[in-house]
């Protein structure tokens, strides 16, 4: 029961996924951009929000790889059109600017970024590039190191003190962290031998058991659990009171030299190395040189299968040129070094146990297989359970109880089991049988002949009545706070509610009887009635959404109660009257057809009318400034700042106007972008030269129907 609301999320994705690969099939239109200058804009101001969310507040709101290929758009555009090229841009800068708590310091040497390589062609590329702008060399020698996961910082020591500790900032400015950088511990404080100015740069990173054992403290004194080590160490960093970042247990990796005054000469990085090493600061040891290219093409693709072997996080390999000479005469762009480039490790994968795989009944009917994991954290949180979709997935994967599996997150979202690992199967292991029973009623479940889900079709099984209610008390729906599983199943069982319209009729004396075990419990009973109480004046749309008529979306809700205005419009109405409105197809006016051609759901609604539910629409909700009126705005990733949800902020779209469906095509005004955004949608935006915004465009948005 426990898996039913990841469930939930995990179906409608999927759903969503679905209509992304329909849309595109129908819609495959190149990009129409006006102008290479309207497009520069845009990506300017998105890159800007995204810099000032990732460096500025540590709080990501796209994966790495979007942000990239945005700056790579950019940066294609501008080599193309250097009339659009501005000092400003932020293919010229370096990460965003300093936020004002911390002093500001000027780097005296700028810290510079790295151009990436997304796979071995790319770093191929860059390969004859370099060679190219050395031509003329007797020979051309790489460094290879690790590509830490933490936050960038340049520690000054003059006459061997350490006087000063900046993040990087925009490249040019960065944050005073002194105080934070002396509480680390591998970083001296003081260096004897040290030239009279040295500057040491360096990633800061969190070690993996550090941020375990974090998590485990924070979840032990009941507080919330932090995300990755990445943001665990720039936050840590970036603290105020430094006893918070020396408790934070932060380490550091140096791996290049910002100003030096004295000192020996120096003609290679390794040199370079080996100073820093005998000044007693942390050189990570699986720094290497190679003079052939093909080594460092298999250092590449050897840490791509190691890359969770330390007890830090990387997310790629730096490839360097080893001589300092060389270097010079490669230069760099204003933003990033010619002499360096960052090979970037697709996305992560990692082995767990299919501890087993059980069977989930969904609302409908569905019988879901889904694997239970021995957690594992993979691509940024703890991944203990994924949807096996149905008995073909499960056939086609080959995928068994006792496997060691492979777990990847799927758009950086919906974690997915690749695939089991043959080589670790054992010899007694058997291929996974889909039960014949309802793991909740014990009856048959059905599959019918050409149709890939099975289902339970019994309308009384336990697990689809309280699966329906859970649906139903969601927050998407009718947000009833308080009426958890465990509750759920307690009125299930009791034979007190049967379906949702029973809610409404449930009274202070049985919720007494079930919940109550001692006196002090009351304040649960009273405050779970006046959930219910409030859930009574729901917006119709809700209404619709709670009551689970399937392929009925939010934004689809929201017109059909807009267009017919009260459910007995709604009950009486044609297919071609619901298909009629624009937004809606034939499969969403056929279900709602079917769903009220069926007595009993026809009985559930007079439950609520007989229970005083609303079920009609407000002047309020009718009347919407319409500032969006035949835009279509997508929005994607949870948004969980300003708007309550997603479907929060998809509903005060269609509000004003305008629609907010599941996928981007050519007619899309902007996609909205929340965390954990799938790649899909972005690379569709990408293709078709949408707007990609965050919340705060969204805001403005919904307030003049206009992008800032
Ligand atoms: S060298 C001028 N080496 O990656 C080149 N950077 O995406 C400066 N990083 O800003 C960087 N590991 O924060 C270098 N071994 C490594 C690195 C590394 C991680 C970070 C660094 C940089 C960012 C660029």
């Amino acid at each position: 029961m426990a898996y039913f609301g990841a469930l939930f999320i995990t179906t409608e994705v999927l759903e969503r996924q679905n209509l992304v690969f329909h849309v595109a099939k129908v819609s495959l239109v190149m990009n129409e951009f006006d102008s290479d200058q309207d497009r520069v804009a845009q990506l300017r101001v998105q890159i800007a929000a995204h810099n000032e969310a990732y460096h500025g507040r540590d709080e990501p709101t796209v994966p790495d790889a979007v942000y990239d290929q945005l700056l790579r758009e950019l940066a294609e555009i501008e080599q193309r059109r250097p009339d659009l090229l501005t000092a400003e841009s932020p293919t010229q800068l370096v990460g965003s600017a300093p936020n004002e708590i911390f002093a500001p310091v000027e780097h005296k040497v700028p810290m510079m970024s790295l151009d990436n390589a997304m796979d071995l062609d790319e770093l191929a590329s860059w390969h004859e590039r370099v060679l190219k702008g050395i031509e003329g060399a007797a020979s051309c020698e790489f460094v290879c190191e690790l590509k830490f996961d933490g936050l960038a910082v340049s520690i000054r020591y003059e006459d061997g003190e350490l006087v000063q500790a900046a993040t990087r900032g925009n490249g040019r400015v960065g944050e005073d962290v002194t105080h934070n950088v002396l509480t680390i511990e591998n970083i001296p404080h003081r260096i004897p031998d040290a030239p009279k100015v040295l500057e040491v740069r360096g990633e800061v990173y969190l070690p993996i058991s550090g941020f375990e054992l974090l998590n485990e403290q924070q979840l032990a004194n009941g507080e919330p659990l932090f995300a990755n080590p990445r943001n665990t160490a720039a936050g840590s960093l970036r603290q105020k009171d430094a006893t918070v970042t020396a408790n934070r247990k932060l380490a550091f990796w140096c791996y290049q030299l910002g100003e030096i005054i004295g000192g020996p000469q120096m003609s290679s990085s390794i040199e370079t190395f080996e100073l820093l090493k005998s000044l007693g600061l942390p050189v990570n040891p699986e720094v290497t040189q190679f003079s052939d290219f093909a080594e460092v093409q298999r250092f590449c693709e050897s840490w791509m299968s190691k890359r969770h072997d330390p007890d830090y996080e990387i997310d790629g390999v730096v490839v360097k040129i080893a001589d300092l000479a060389q270097r010079e005469a490669l230069g760099s762009t204003s933003r990033a070094p010619r002499w360096a480039i960052a090979f970037k490790f697709p996305p992560e994968e990692k082995l767990t146990r299919l501890v087993a795989i059980d069977v989930s009944i969904g609302r409908t009917g569905r019988a879901t297989p889904f694997a239970v994991l021995d957690p594992v954290f993979v691509g940024g949180s703890t991944v203990g359970m994924a949807t096996l979709h149905n008995e073909d997935q499960v056939a086609s994967k080959d995928v068994r109880p006792g496997d060691m599996v492979v777990v990847r997150k799927a758009g950086d979202v919906i974690p997915e089991v690749v695939g089991p690992s043959l080589s670790d199967r054992s010899a007694d292991s058997k291929p996974w049988v889909f039960p014949s029973v309802c793991p909740s009623c014990q009856l048959p479940l059905e599959r019918l002949e050409g149709d890939a889900n099975t289902y339970c079709v019994n309308r009384k099984c336990p697990a689809r009545i309280e699966t329906g209610i859970s649906h139903f008390a969601s927050r998407n729906a009718m947000d009833i706070e308080g009426l958890g599983e465990r509750t759920v199943r307690g009125l299930v069982e009791q034979g007190m509610v049967n379906d949702v319209g029973d809610l409404f009729a449930l009274t202070k004396p049985q919720l007494m009887e079930l919940l109550v075990s001692d006196s002090s419990n009351e304040t649960l009973v009273n405050n779970l009635i006046s959930a219910i109480n409030g859930a009574r004046e729901r917006p119709l749309a809700n209404v619709l959404i709670g009551l689970g008529i399937e392929h009925l979306g939010p934004s689809a809700a929201e017109l059909i109660a807009r267009r017919f205005r009260n459910i007995d419009n709604i009950v009486r109405a044609e297919t071609g009257d619901v298909e009629a409105i624009d937004g809606i197809g034939p499969v969403i006016a056929q279900s709602i057809r079917q769903f009220f051609d069926d007595e009993h759901n026809k009985s559930v609604v007079e439950k609520f009318r007989l229970n005083g539910v609303r079920l009609d629409i407000t002047e309020e909700e009718i009347h919407a400034p319409q500032v969006l009126d035949g835009r279509s705005v997508v929005v994607t990733g949870s948004l969980d700042g300003w708007f309550v949800s997603r479907d929060e902020a998809k509903r005060l779209i269609i509000d004003r106007g305008g629609k907010s469906p599941g996928s981007v095509s050519k007619s899309t005004y902007a996609l909205v972008v929340g965390s954990e955004a799938g790649q899909s949608k972005l690379d569709k935006a990408s293709d078709l030269g949408i707007p990609v915004v965050g919340e705060a465009e969204l805001r403005h948005l919904l307030e003049t129907g206009e992008l800032p």
